[in-house]
């Protein structure tokens, strides 16, 4: 019998690529995504799809019923910004959402292993020692990071309570193919379609403000790794949490200049004042993940931002939304052949 994932957020950025990845490799696969900030179209065909949101009744019936092997929970509400607007909005599905799907793992009994979509550069915060590793003290600035912190602290506290197979990834600024314009590393999304409409791009500040910025198919892979290792007791809220990055620090104006070079038309690049409150330097420590995940980032951003660059550039020419879009960290994938455009749905299934 085939294992089965649960992947919320499955029609989103990084969640349609940990789709593709678990049924590329022999897993039944179910979303549940609300289509809030994802799209039909990233759906794979031969998943099973719930449009529903993960805070409801109804979610956490399906995590309760479903004999899950695995549950890789994505489906966020991941705009700082409208974090710092709406709190409590950002805190009834960052974290009462998270809440609802780890009651329902409890209530099934069943022996899921639960892997939670953590950040990196968002719970740290300005100050920390760079790179920065799993264990250093974590310092949220926005609503944001304080939610995806807290959800952490449960995870612990499901683990070591209620025995539960809990594992958190802290992902630093995630770019690829099928990239929003709102997520953390959304950057590469805006000047990639900047360049395409031959607009110029406008950096905030002297552009000297640094990222890590790791490929979308080398996060979908630790997913995957993260469900085969034996769990270290979670003494702490860092004990299961792994970075996924790069440890390579890159600017503003280095990702900009990079981006235009990939361009057959190059456009201006522009400073604005800089915006209030952003975090300086980012850049997080992945060693703990190679040493106990046998995870190591596969794509060199230079390589990587081509890729992605490529992607939303046969999109403007009317491709479909998959076509090229395999994250594969090897290069090797074969998602993107398994959906049609027209069909690049999975089958949707009553709530
Ligand atoms: N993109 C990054 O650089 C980055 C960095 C660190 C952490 N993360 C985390 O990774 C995860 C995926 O991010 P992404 O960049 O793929 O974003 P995304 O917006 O593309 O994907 C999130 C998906 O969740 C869905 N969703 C939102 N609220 C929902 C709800 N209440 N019920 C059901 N579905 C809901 C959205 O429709 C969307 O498809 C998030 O948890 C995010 O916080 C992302």
């Amino acid at each position: 019998m085939s294992k089965r994932a649960l992947v919320t957020g499955g029609a989103g950025f990084i969640g349609s690529h940990v789709a593709d990845l678990f049924l590329d490799n022999g897993y039944e696969v179910v979303i549940i995504d609300d289509l809030s900030n994802g799209d039909r179209e990233n759906l794979p065909a031969r998943a099973t799809f719930h449009e529903m949101d993960v805070g409801s009744p109804q979610a956490a019936a399906i995590v309760e019923q479903g004999r899950f092997d695995v549950i890789c929970h994505l489906a966020a509400q991941l705009d700082v910004r409208k974090s710092v607007a709406d709190p409590m909005f950002d805190a009834r599905v960052n974290v009462l959402a998270s809440l609802n799907l780890l009651e329902a793992v409890k209530r099934s009994g069943a022996k899921t292993r639960f892997i939670f979509a953590s950040t990196g550069g968002a719970i740290y915060g300005d100050g920390a020692p760079l790179p920065s590793p799993e264990n250093v003290v974590k310092n949220p600035q926005s609503p944001y990071g304080i939610a995806k912190l807290s959800v952490e602290h449960y995870l612990a506290y499901f683990a070591n309570v209620h025995q539960m197979q809990t594992v958190a990834l802290r992902f630093a600024n995630v770019y690829g193919p099928r990239q929003g314009l709102h997520g953390e590393a959304g950057v590469v999304a805006i000047f990639s379609k900047r360049i395409l409409a031959g607009q110029p791009l406008m950096i905030f500040g002297d552009g000297t403000q640094t990222r890590d910025y790791v490929f979308v198919g080398d996060v979908a892979r630790a997913h995957l790794l993260a469900t085969t290792i034996d769990l270290p007791k979670a003494t702490d809220i860092d004990a299961r949490a792994f970075n996924l990055g790069t440890a390579v620090e890159t600017d503003v104006n280095e990702l900009a200049r990079t981006l235009v070079a990939s361009a057959a038309s190059p456009v201006p690049i522009e400073h604005a004042p800089p915006r209030a409150g952003e975090q300086h330097r980012s850049v997080v420590d992945w060693s703990k993940a190679r040493r106990v995940l046998g995870w190591e980032p596969r794509v060199a951003v230079r390589d990587g931002l081509a890729r992605t660059y490529q992607w939303f550039s046969e999109r403007a020419e009317g491709a479909p939304r998959d076509a090229g879009a395999s994250a594969s960290a090897s290069g090797a994938g074969a998602s993107a052949s398994d959906r049609s455009s027209a069909a690049g749905r999975a089958e949707s299934a009553a709530p």
